[in-house]
């Protein structure tokens, strides 16, 4: 087991890394200081893991919320729910909640503890590869509006997180391939050594290697965690973070939440990005190649659904949390591990990348 800190003064908290990790709650029952204890999970989950956790609450008063699956249950009907939950059992501002699931269930139950009563204290539990290297870590929750993905929403830090990499021995190829994106990203943004030794360990990535997840998990966390540290509220470096969102997040809306897993939306976000990046002058043909090599090696689409026109994806990146005053403003890569801060780019570049991956 590994321990990690996301440093942020008095709201820095631990991120556990292991194998069966919630099988120890001697770990992380000491964060839970309340009588009361609302786990908020959903109808995959629950009956895999749900039991794991209750099973160290018998002294406690506890209930739990199963929502249903999916990226469209991300929304303020599903906050409802658990606010209906948290109400109607009498849970009071001392309450703690725990998200037990994926990116979905974090960033919903972390939203609903941000609000409910002014902020109650929240624990994460991820269970996937994208919401245990990146989701649950940095504080930040949200559900969707069917005109903006993650636009109501709040920065708020949990308690602890325990990404247990055996809970990912149950997750669909599909799922982790779509973790893969994010944590490509990461060599991507800041760290040309991971990304060299991704493109070694892609395959035993695949095959569940767990000595290759470990560091996979651990180094993506570490890279995270310093950039929440050094930049909480994204006034600077946390918007790499970013790198291929805004286009991701235009094809996830554009297609109706849930058709499109996140990951791959980002993978083909980290593309069109790459692409931008080649034509102003700063990725080589070679570079650009590479990148896309890594995340077909990952199993990951690259290219956009035809469904979705150039012109409609310019029209949804234009509702971007990093836009300012109409003009739409990317993460792009000056090199494979460096990326810079939110660029104003013009419509027409942008328009020549989606119109290039429009052709194929
Ligand atoms: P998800 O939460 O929908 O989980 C993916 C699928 O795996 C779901 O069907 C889920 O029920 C299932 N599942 C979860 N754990 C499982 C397990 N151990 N075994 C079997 N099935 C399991 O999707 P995700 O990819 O985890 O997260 C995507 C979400 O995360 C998006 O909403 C995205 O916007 C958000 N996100 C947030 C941040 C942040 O910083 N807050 C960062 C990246 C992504
Ligand atoms: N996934 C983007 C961030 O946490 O800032």
């Amino acid at each position: 087991m590994k321990t990690l800190t996301v440093e942020l003064g008095e709201r820095s908290y631990p991120i556990f890394t292991g194998s069966n990790l919630m099988n120890h709650p001697e770990l992380w029952f000491p964060y839970l200081e309340s009588s009361q204890v609302m786990v908020v999970t959903n109808e995959t989950v629950a009956p895999l893991y749900l039991a794991r956790i209750t099973a160290a609450l018998s002294g406690k008063q506890w209930a739990s919320v199963i929502l249903p699956d999916g990226e469209s249950f991300k929304s303020m009907d599903s906050a409802m729910t658990v606010f209906d939950a948290l109400l109607s059992g009498r849970f009071s501002r001392n309450a703690h909640l725990i998200a037990l699931g994926g990116g979905v269930i974090g960033d919903l139950a972390g939203f609903v503890a941000a609000c409910y009563q002014r902020g109650i204290p929240f624990l994460q539990i991820p269970t996937t590869l994208l919401a245990q290297v990146d989701s649950s870590v940095g504080g930040k929750t949200a559900v969707n509006h069917p005109l903006g993905k993650n636009m109501i929403g709040a920065f708020y830090q949990p308690k602890c997180v325990v990404a247990d990499i055996t809970s990912l021995d149950t997750l669909p190829d599909r799922e982790l391939s779509a973790g893969l994106a994010e944590v490509i990203k990461y060599g991507l943004i800041r760290d040309p050594d991971f990304f060299n030794w991704l493109e070694q360990a892609m395959d035993a990535l695949l095959q569940r290697d767990e000595a290759a997840l470990t560091h996979a998990i651990e180094r993506s966390c570490l890279n995270k965690a310093e950039v929440v540290g050094l930049d909480e509220r994204e006034s600077g470096p946390r918007a790499t973070l970013n790198l291929g969102h805004t286009f991701g997040h235009a094809i996830e809306t554009g297609l109706g939440y849930g058709d499109i897993l996140h990951g791959e939306a980002v993978s083909i976000g980290i593309c069109q990005a790459a692409d931008l990046s080649r034509r102003m002058g700063w990725l080589s043909d070679a570079d650009v190649t590479r990148i896309i090599a890594l995340l077909r090696k990952a199993r990951l689409p690259v290219t956009p659904p035809q469904a979705l026109s150039p012109e409609t994806c310019l029209d949804l990146m234009a509702v971007d949390k990093k836009n300012e005053n109409g003009q739409l403003r990317l993460i792009l890569l000056k090199s494979i591990g460096e990326a810079t801060l939110p660029l104003p780019i013009e419509r027409h570049r942008v328009l020549q990348t989606l119109e290039h991956y429009g052709r194929h």
